[in-house]
C-alpha cells in the first residue's frame, strides 16, 4: 500500500493534472481565464476534496513525514501546487472568519514552512531546479505544452545563471591580476550568453495567450491560513543576485535593491538563501578593479581581466533587459491591457499593482545596464572609467 505521501504524489502526478487540464481546455476554448457552471463546478469540487482527503491522511500520519530537507521541501511543492491550483480556480473562498477553507493544507504548509526556514508555500524552485522526473515524467499543473515550454526555458535559464555566478564566484579567489581569472570570466560571460539565448528560445516558442490563461495564473498568491503570500516568481533563486553583487552592477548598500533581497529570501530553499547570504558579505570585482594601484594597470592580466569582465557585465545587462523589454512587455504588460479592471490585482507575484512593479523592474534592468541616469545611483560613470584603462 502507498503511504500518505506517496498518494499525494501519484494524485498531483495523475488526477490533479488531468482536471486542471480539462478546466484549462475548457476555459479556453470560451476565450476567458475562469468559468464558473455545472461543468467546472464539479471538477473544481473533485480538486478541492480529492486533495483535501490525501493531505488530511498525511496529518492522520505524522511519522511518515520525511526526515530529509529536500524530501520536505518536495512535499511543500505538492500541497502547495494544490493550494495554489484551488486559487487558481478560485474555488478557496476564505471562510467568514478569513481563514482558508483548505485547513489541512494550511496547516501542513505552515509545519513544512517553519521547518523548512521558508515561506510556506509553492514557489517557483518546486517546478524549477528542485522538481524530480518520475519515469521521465516532472510535476507540472497541466499536460499544456506552453506550461511545458514555460518550465524548460526558465529552468535552463536558472541553471545558466548558475553557470555564471558559479564561475564568479570562484573567480573571486583569484582577485583581478590573477593570469587565470580571464577564463573563469569567460565561463561566466558564456553562462549568460546561453541565458539570453535561452531566453529568445522561449519568446520564440510561448504562445502569449495560452501563457497568460493557462499557465502563468498558478503563479499567484494565495492565502494559508488567515493570510495571503505572494506568488511563486520565476526569479527566486540566488544567482542572478550573486551575479549583481560580484559584478558591482548592484549593491549591498542600496536599499531598494536590499528590499529584493530579503522579498526574496522566503521563496528560496536553504541552500540558495545561503549563497545569497554570502554573496552579501563579498566585495566586487568593480571595486576591486577601481582599486587597484596605477602600477597594476598596465600588466597584461589586469588588461585581460579586465576586459573580460568588462564582456561579462555587458552581457549580463543585456540578458536582463530582453527579459524586461521583451518577455516581461509581451507576455504581461501588453494582455494585461485587455484585462477587465477586476482582474488586475492580483497580476504580479509580488503584490504591487502592474505599473508600480513595472517602474520597480525597470530600475533593477538600468542598474544591470549601467545605464547613464541622474535619478538613481549607477555604475555608469565607473564603467566609463575602467573602459578607459583598457
Ligand atoms: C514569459 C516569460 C517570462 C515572463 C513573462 C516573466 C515575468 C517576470 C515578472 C513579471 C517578474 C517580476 C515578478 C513580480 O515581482 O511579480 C519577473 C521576475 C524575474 N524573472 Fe521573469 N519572466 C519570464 C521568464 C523568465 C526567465 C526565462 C528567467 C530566467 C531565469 C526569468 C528571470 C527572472 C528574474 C531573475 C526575476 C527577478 C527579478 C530580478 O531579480 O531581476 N524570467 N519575471
Amino acid at each position: 500500500m502507498l503511504s500518505s505521501i506517496d498518494s499525494l504524489n501519484e494524485w498531483i502526478r495523475k488526477g490533479f493534472l488531468d482536471i486542471n487540464t480539462e478546466l484549462e481546455e475548457y476555459y479556453y476554448s470560451k476565450n476567458t481565464l475562469l468559468v464558473d457552471d455545472e461543468i467546472t463546478i464539479a471538477l473544481k469540487k473533485s480538486l478541492v476534496e480529492e486533495g483535501k482527503a490525501l493531505i488530511a491522511a498525511i496529518l492522520d500520519n505524522p511519522d511518515e513525514i520525511p526526515a530529509h530537507y529536500e524530501d520536505r521541501f518536495y512535499l511543500l511543492g505538492n500541497v502547495g501546487m494544490y493550494m495554489a491550483a484551488c486559487r487558481r480556480h478560485e474555488a478557496d473562498t476564505p471562510l467568514e472568519n478569513g481563514y482558508s477553507p483548505l485547513t489541512e493544507a494550511s496547516t501542513i504548509s505552515f509545519q513544512l514552512g517553519s521547518a523548512l526556514g521558508v515561506a510556506p508555500r509553492f514557489m517557483a524552485t518546486h517546478l524549477g531546479i528542485y522538481n524530480r522526473a518520475e519515469n521521465g515524467v516532472y510535476r507540472t499543473f497541466t499536460h499544456l505544452k506552453d506550461e511545458y515550454v514555460f518550465i524548460d526555458y526558465n529552468t535552463l535559464g536558472t541553471l545558466a545563471y548558475k553557470k555564471a555566478s558559479d564561475a564568479l564566484e570562484r573567480a573571486m579567489r583569484f582577485g583581478v591580476t590573477h593570469p587565470l581569472t580571464a577564463y573563469l570570466f569567460n565561463d561566466a560571460k558564456t553562462g549568460l550568453d546561453e541565458v539570453l539565448k535561452f531566453n529568445e528560445i522561449l519568446d520564440e516558442k510561448l504562445d502569449v495567450m495560452r501563457f497568460f490563461y493557462n499557465v502563468r495564473p498558478y503563479y499567484k498568491p494565495y492565502r494559508i491560513g488567515r493570510r495571503d503570500y505572494r506568488g511563486a516568481n520565476a526569479g527566486d533563486f540566488a544567482a542572478v543576485n550573486e551575479i549583481d553583487l560580484f559584478t558591482g552592477l548592484c549593491s549591498r548598500d542600496d536599499p531598494f535593491y536590499l528590499d529584493i533581497l530579503i522579498d526574496k529570501k522566503a521563496y528560496m530553499p536553504q541552500d540558495e538563501q545561503i549563497r545569497l547570504q554570502d554573496s552579501i558579505g563579498k566585495t566586487s570585482f568593480m571595486d576591486l578593479f577601481l582599486r587597484e594601484p596605477d602600477t597594476s594597470h598596465t600588466l597584461p592580466e589586469f588588461k585581460a581581466n579586465l576586459k573580460s569582465f568588462l564582456d561579462v557585465c555587458e552581457i549580463h545587462g543585456r540578458a536582463y533587459a530582453y527579459h524586461h523589454d521583451e518577455l516581461v512587455k509581451k507576455y504581461i504588460e501588453d494582455p494585461a491591457i485587455k484585462l477587465p479592471e477586476t482582474k488586475m490585482d492580483d497580476l504580479t507575484a509580488s503584490g504591487p499593482p502592474l505599473p508600480v512593479l513595472l517602474r520597480s523592474l525597470e530600475k533593477i534592468r538600468d542598474l544591470r545596464l549601467a545605464a547613464d541616469r541622474d535619478d538613481i545611483l549607477t555604475r555608469y560613470a565607473d564603467l566609463k572609467k575602467l573602459k578607459g584603462l583598457l
